[in-house]
């Protein structure tokens, strides 16, 4: 990040990682943009912030209306100035087997986590400073393909090669992107999931760190990437799944 009081975007800031990730920056200085089409949730986060005496403003915007975009960042930097930072967390999902799932849930999924990922941070990187940092949230599901998340699935392995393209396609414009990929994280997303105690159960024995990852584990590994401790890394993707990827545990 660039200026004394650096000027972050972060999308689905309304709740969940997003939440901890916009509260986080702004406790070190940022001057957070929080989006997401909730007004109300984010006024919450927006009003938190205030509090603490940090600084944000609340943009409500849905990302699937790509046909906006530029007018959103218009709009910011209209106010702040030149973006330093960016974080796409926004994200949705639809449960189905490829047998199942329709082009609506299609739509719902790939038009959030791809199509409007892609064109807010095209919007976003014409308008941005030289030495920004884009973070962008995919997910161990981009890797391992858990049952009846194979849409999502596909959405965060795009969300992964988008990282690796825009690290080459923005590098001219000394502007870093690299991705995030969260283990079991416990928010509102998969409330559903941990209501179900075997679920939960089952994530917490096959993960060495013995837990659900919460989002506050999220917010240090995006402050770095953000941040100039980072700047010689691009294209990159760090897991954070207190070592569910790796472990593959067995039964014995
Ligand atoms: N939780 C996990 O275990 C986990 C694991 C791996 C990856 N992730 C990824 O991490 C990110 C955050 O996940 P989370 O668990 O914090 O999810 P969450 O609690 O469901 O929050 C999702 C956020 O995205 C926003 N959002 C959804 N659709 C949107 C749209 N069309 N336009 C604008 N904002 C939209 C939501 O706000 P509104 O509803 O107000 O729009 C909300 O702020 C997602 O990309 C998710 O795929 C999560």
């Amino acid at each position: 990040m660039s200026g004394a009081a650096p000027v972050v975007v972060v999308t689905g800031a309304s709740r969940g990682i997003g939440r901890a990730v916009a509260q986080a920056l702004a406790r070190e200085g940022a001057w957070v943009w929080a989006i997401a089409r909730d007004e109300r949730a984010l006024a919450e986060v927006v009003t938190a912030i205030r509090d603490e005496g940090g600084r944000a403003d609340l943009m409500v915007y849905d990302l699937s209306n790509t046909g906006e975009a530029s007018r959103v960042v218009e709009e910011i930097v209209g106010r702040a100035g030149l973006i330093d930072g960016l974080v796409n967390n926004a994200g949705t999902t639809r449960r189905g087997t490829l047998t199942t799932i329709t082009p609506d849930d299609y739509e719902a999924v790939m038009g959030v986590n791809v199509k409007g990922l892609l064109f807010f941070t095209q919007a976003v990187v014409a308008s941005m400073a030289a030495g920004g940092a884009i973070v962008n949230l995919a997910s161990l599901n981009a890797f391992d393909v858990l049952k009846g998340a194979g849409l999502y699935a596909a959405s965060k392995a795009a969300v992964v090669q988008l990282t690796r393209a825009m690290a080459i396609d923005f590098a001219d414009r000394a502007v870093r992107v690299n991705a995030v990929a969260p283990g079991f994280i416990q928010t509102d997303f998969n409330a559903a999931l941990w209501a179900r105690q075997e679920l939960s159960a089952w994530v917490t024995e096959n993960t060495p760190l013995g837990r659900l990852g919460q989002p506050d584990d999220v917010v240090g590994v995006i402050r770095f990437l953000l941040g100039a401790d980072s700047r010689f890394i691009t294209g990159a993707v760090h897991v954070v799944d207190g070592g569910f990827l790796p472990a593959r545990m067995w039964p014995l």
